[in-house]
């Protein structure tokens, strides 16, 4: 299919890359070219033009900040009819989408910054069905796992999984540097902390287990792993990572309000 994807940015351009790995023709715009030259390794086409990208394109992804989603599709609208819009920008909901670019198939989605490794979980709004609704799956799915939700929940979903990788990456730093002071060398310990959270991410994934469960299976009796589970729950992890979640979904929710 024809994409384009306008705001080849940091998200932007892991769209850009996911797409054209998969056989999609792909046409991707943003102000400051220079900083994405790598993409036309990919076979991909760069402009500054929007609107050249939109007339071309069969379905387009907006993948420019909040606040210039306004802004931009103003400049594009009557190119739009009849095709795509998937926007994936945070706290911008269906029916601003609709009012600005009236006629279009809208779809809202949140992905993460795993679409550079396919690893993304992409949650999805939308009103399409039938073939329409196998076409935009079929891209979310080159992102990596895909599923439909109530445009109620995309808030929330900002919050753990759109934001997710930030809390992931704090707690593994965290990792890492425990293990830097019981005296692993640094790679060591990368290493060991990266491994631990892949394997239990697919132990889990795999096994459909309760993440109570899997704990109980590590912490034995008087053992190592309960010393270090109190040190965690006096820290109160939990807690923090609750109040993440929650405060990033507030902000999403913010953002569509201010718009
Ligand atoms: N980062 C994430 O992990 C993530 C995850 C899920 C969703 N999102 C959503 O994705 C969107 C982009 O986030 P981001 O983190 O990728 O931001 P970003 O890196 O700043 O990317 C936005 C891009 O839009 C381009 N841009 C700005 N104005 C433009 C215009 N008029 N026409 C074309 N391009 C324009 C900017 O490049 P120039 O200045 O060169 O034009 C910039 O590269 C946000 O709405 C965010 O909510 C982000």
């Amino acid at each position: 299919m024809k994409v384009a994807v306008i705001g080849a940015g940091t998200i932007g351009s892991a769209v850009v890359r996911a797409l054209s790995e998969a056989g999609h023709e792909v046409v991707a715009t943003r102000r400051n070219l220079e900083k994405v030259g790598w993409l036309e390794e990919y076979g991909v086409k760069l402009t500054r033009n929007n609107r050249e990208a939109v007339e071309w394109a069969e379905a387009v992804f907006l993948a420019v900040k909040p606040n210039k989603v306004g802004l931009v599709l103003g400049e594009v609208s009557d190119l739009l009819t009849g095709k795509f819009l998937i926007s994936l920008a945070a706290g911008i909901g269906l029916n601003y989408l609709r009012r600005l670019a009236p006629k279009v198939k809208a779809v809202r989605a949140m992905p993460n910054i795993a679409i550079l490794v396919k690893e993304s979980f992409t949650a999805y709004a939308t009103d399409l069905e039938g073939d329409d609704l196998e076409t935009i799956k079929g891209f979310f799915s080159t992102f990596g796992r895909c599923i439909r939700v109530d445009e109620e929940h995309m808030d929330a979903i900002t919050g753990l999984s759109g934001s997710g990788p930030a809390y992931v990456t704090v707690f593994l730093e965290a990792m890492v540097y425990g293990g830097l002071r019981v005296g692993l060398p640094r790679e060591t310990a990368r290493l060991a902390a990266l491994q631990t959270l892949l394997g239990t991410a697919k132990l889990l994934m795999e096994t459909d287990k309760h993440p109570a469960e899997v704990r109980e299976w590590v912490i034995t009796p008087g053992g190592t792993t309960i010393d270090g589970v109190f040190e965690l729950e006096e820290g109160r992890v939990r807690t923090a990572v609750m109040k993440a979640v929650d405060a990033a979904a507030k902000k999403s929710r913010i953002l569509s309000r201010k718009i």
